[in-house]
């Protein structure tokens, strides 16, 4: 599978997941293409914690308030520092996205799934990313802003539909068709 080709065929897996352990190396790769991410500035804001210990796994999922059973056995911590990158801007938020990209494309091209879950532990639920930061030990500085499952799917791995091209993409200006 080409580039393009894993980019098409990635998609958020809400399913359960067979209890097949993810090797070390495979978590450390994953981690390590999450890492390679471009930052604002090269403040390399993010960083990450994986999480392959079935204790540690049950109390994030007791804060995250679901059900343990049937979840993935490892998991992507994505923890950020709201760091100044010059002056008085920040780029944390697009630091950790760019990371969090690079770490889905990366767990399904080792064979796994995954889902980008951001709203389940931030905003109103900001308490559940507090919870998991105690969990996982971090200073006061550091946030859990996005926790991302690993491992195998045990369902199908359903696309969801996105508008057409020509709703969102345009050539040489604003709503101009691409011929
Ligand atoms: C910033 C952000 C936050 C998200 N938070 C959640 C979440 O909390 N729970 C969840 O199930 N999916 C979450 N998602 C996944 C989106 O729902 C998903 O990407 C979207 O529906 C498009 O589907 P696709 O990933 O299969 O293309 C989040 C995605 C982004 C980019």
């Amino acid at each position: 599978m080409n580039m393009i080709e894993l980019i098409l065929s990635r998609h958020s897996y809400r399913g359960k997941y067979l209890p097949v352990s993810v090797p070390r190396n495979d978590l450390r790769e994953i981690v390590e293409a999450g890492l390679a991410a471009p930052s604002g500035c090269n403040k390399q804001t993010t960083s990450l914690i994986a999480v392959d210990d079935p204790s540690v796994l049950e109390q994030l999922y007791t804060a995250i308030g679901r059900p343990y059973e049937g979840t993935a056995p490892a998991m992507i911590c994505v923890v950020t520092q709201k760091i100044m990158a010059y002056a008085d801007r920040t780029f944390y938020i697009q630091d950790y996205a760019a990371a969090i990209e690079n770490l889905l494309l990366a767990i399904v091209a080792k064979g796994y799934q995954s889902c980008w879950h951001e709203g389940d532990i931030t905003g109103e639920d900001s308490e559940k990313g507090s919870q998991m930061a105690k969990i996982l030990g971090l200073p006061a500085d550091h946030m859990v802003v996005c926790y991302l499952p690993v491992g195998i799917a045990a369902d199908e791995v359903n696309p969801r539909a996105k508008k057409p091209f020509a709703e969102r993409a345009w050539l040489n200006g604003y709503q101009q068709e691409w011929k």
